[in-house]
């Protein structure tokens, strides 16, 4: 099998990437750690210079790219392949974030159950416990260079993680997670991401979309965990399709029992005769259930991203501080 050097420009640190890896994968595995979050490209939290060397972009359209990142030899870490050994110039961290001590599993699946026709709760162990922030996710590696993110809807802890996916027809993604059968074997890497749940005194607002539910359960879930010591406001908003598509709806009520000022919202895009409660589009709901200035809330947002960037959008116009909203995007 190839194998590349990359050498970071100023330092002393240089590490060997295998034939198909990502600069990311190889230097944490050796200890190096740039800077980083996403995994995915969509945060540009680990863009490089390239000064010398080719690499290969896995995501040309990566959100995380400008015009002038091109124009300034500008590379994301986690989605570039070296075809030769390489120079960079990249911002390099002592030790990792508390918050990404990132680390590769191998994983077999242990369970997989519909819960509607479309949606399944995936269920899978690991050769080891892994640490994450409820809120946080994994990236699977699918066969075949198929790569894909998915939130975690359990608590950390134990051997297992499980994962809320709907299948969608042109998500090759999602279509594969839906072949999935006990026994079967995959690689993961885990934790990503920064919209895990702070243990805080402001109130806090979730709001998932389809399947973000799986990493908003997880958060509440913590929640009713921290119980009484959590004794702010605490509002979720769940929009779905229809109904139907309200998944595990009955252990969610039974979790905002045990939090104290807790309330949860549903909402559906389209209705059946036995609904009554809200229709509509998520976020067109929650203004109306808001009760306190906005900026005094945390936010935390999961879903598909127009969703998220419908929220994000409402959220700047009502003047609520950046770093009081969180949310990833990897949609
Ligand atoms: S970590 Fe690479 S773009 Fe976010």
């Amino acid at each position: 099998m190839r194998e590349y050097v990359v050498t970071v420009q100023n330092t002393d640190v240089s590490f060997e990437v295998q034939d198909g890896e990502t600069i990311l994968t190889a230097a944490r595995k050796q200890g190096v750690w740039p800077q980083f979050e996403c995994g995915w490209g969509s945060c540009g939290t680990c863009k490089a210079t390239l000064v010398d060397g080719q690499v290969k972009n896995l995501l040309p359209d990566a959100p995380a790219l400008t015009k002038r990142d091109s124009r300034k030899n500008r590379i994301i870490l986690c989605q570039s392949i070296p075809e030769s050994d390489v120079t960079l110039k990249a911002r390099l961290l002592e030790e990792p974030e508390e918050h990404l001590t990132t680390a590769d599993y191998n994983a077999v699946v242990t369970d997989v159950k519909l819960l509607t026709d479309e949606i399944a709760l995936i269920r899978l162990g690991l050769n080891r416990p892994a640490p994450y922030q409820p809120g946080q996710y994994a990236i699977l590696n699918l066969g075949g260079g198929l790569r894909r993110c998915y939130s975690m809807s359990n608590l950390p802890g134990g051997h297992e993680l499980e994962f809320i996916v709907r299948r969608y027809p042109n998500g090759p993604g999602s279509q594969t997670m839906h072949t999935l059968t006990p026994g079967m074997e995959l690689t993961l890497e885990l934790p990503y991401g920064a919209a895990f749940v702070r243990e805080t005194k402001r109130p806090k607002i979730f709001v998932a979309g389809g399947t973000g539910i799986s990493a908003i359960l997880c958060m509440v879930r913590q929640m009713s965990l921290w119980g009484d010591s959590m004794e702010q406001e605490c509002m979720m908003f769940y929009g779905a399709r229809t109904p139907n598509d309200l998944v595990l709806m009955d252990e969610i009520n039974e979790l905002f029992e045990s939090i104290k000022d807790g309330s949860i919202i549903p909402v559906v895009d389209k209705a059946d005769e036995d609904w009554d409660g809200e229709v509509g589009f998520v976020n067109n709901v929650v203004g109306d259930y808001i009760n306190k200035p906005w900026d005094q809330y945390e936010f935390y947002i999961a879903g598909p991203p127009v969703m998220v960037q419908a929220m994000r959008k409402l959220l700047g116009e009502r003047e609520v501080d950046v770093t009081r909203v969180h949310y990833d995007s990897f949609g």
